[in-house]
């Protein structure tokens, strides 16, 4: 009699993903729990499980791969893949997936909220009227920075890089761009590879896009900053820790740089201190991807990660493709992240 697979999903996640692992005949448990499981709840609810659906919030250390025994698929329901240990996973042969490409748009669309947002006064405005500080229109009243025309620094080349700068061409800016290789996509729209301190140094707004790593960590620190223009505006929807958030207050603080438009933080969902009192932001809690369609999609694409290891099928978003291929299977990577 065929053996029926376990999967946990770490929270409960809108729909299609678990009906899709139901009707594929998976035995799936969703955690009862609307907040992300506790890292001693999370090396319980992993035991015996065949693939465990997880989301960002769930951090996947070694201890929890340990408690993981016999369970050989993470599918995480993000892009990011900061949260798990992937060194780690891939040393115990473990395969871990994410959900590139699905929240491309849905992310730019929030960057560019951010960059209008804070340049142009929107949530301030909307708080004069319904305080009812407004006593009509006045010629220095809010005056905010302009956004048509300017100059907009991309850091990090990826999709949702390219995905902001094409919002940009309709806005006439002059694109310029930071990463380790030249971008075909982003160079077709007439940006330019620069330094990232001429990117920092010559931007109205520099827009951060780069995956969290040992590397990007505290990327944006004290000196970035720094670099600065006093007119311009940090605006981050990759990883909170890419910034360092206390030079962030400091910078706002001081007037150094002239807003930060953000939706990620250094330690979610907590913020360094001083910086919900800064006047000189735009505060979101982590929105990138979060319209209906987009979550759906995310869904869906964890779930066949998750349907296709259980058949014994190459999932189709691996980000440790060197685990499948050194088990044996053949299947050529085809770099899908
Ligand atoms: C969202 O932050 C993601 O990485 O998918």
């Amino acid at each position: 009699m065929a053996v029926t697979s376990r999967v946990l999903i770490t929270q409960p996640i809108p729909e299609p993903g678990p009906g899709l692992l139901r009707n594929f005949g998976a035995d799936v448990e969703v955690s009862p729990h609307d907040r992300p499981l506790t890292n001693v709840e999370l090396r319980d609810a992993v035991r015996g499980r065949d693939a465990v659906l997880c989301l960002l919030t769930d951090r996947i250390d070694a201890k929890v791969l340990d408690a993981a025994q016999g369970c050989r698929l993470f599918a995480n329901l993000a892009v990011g893949f900061n949260n798990i240990d992937l060194a780690e996973a891939s040393r115990r042969g473990i395969l871990v997936t994410n959900t590139p490409g699905i929240l491309t748009e849905a992310t730019a669309d929030l960057t560019w909220a951010l960059i209008l947002g804070i340049a142009r006064r929107v949530v301030e405005g909307d708080a004069e009227m319904c305080n009812g500080r407004y006593t009509g229109w006045g010629p220095s009243y809010m005056l905010g920075g302009d956004v048509t025309g300017a100059t907009l620094g991309l850091i990090g080349p990826g999709r949702i890089a390219v995905a902001v700068a094409r919002r940009a061409v309709g806005f006439r800016m002059r694109l310029i761009y930071h990463g380790r290789r030249p971008s075909p996509e982003l160079d077709a729209l007439g940006a330019t590879l620069q330094t990232l301190d001429e990117v920092l140094r010559e931007s109205d707004f520099v827009s951060v896009h780069v995956p969290l790593s040992a590397e990007t960590t505290h990327l944006i620190d004290e000196q970035a900053l720094a670099r600065m223009k006093p007119t311009a505006y940090l605006i981050n929807t990759s990883r909170g820790p890419v910034v360092d958030e206390s030079a962030l207050v400091d910078a706002l603080r001081s007037g150094r740089i002239a807003g930060a438009g953000l939706d990620v933080y250094e330690n979610e969902p907590r913020m360094a201190e001083g910086l919900a009192n800064c006047v000189n932001t735009l505060l979101l809690p982590h929105l990138g991807s979060a319209t209906i369609a987009t979550r759906a999609a995310m869904s869906r694409m964890a779930a066949e990660n998750v349907i296709a290891f259980l058949q014994g099928q190459r999932p189709p978003n691996l980000v440790n493709a060197e685990v499948w291929n050194s088990a044996g299977n053949d299947a050529p990577d085809t770099g899908a992240d």
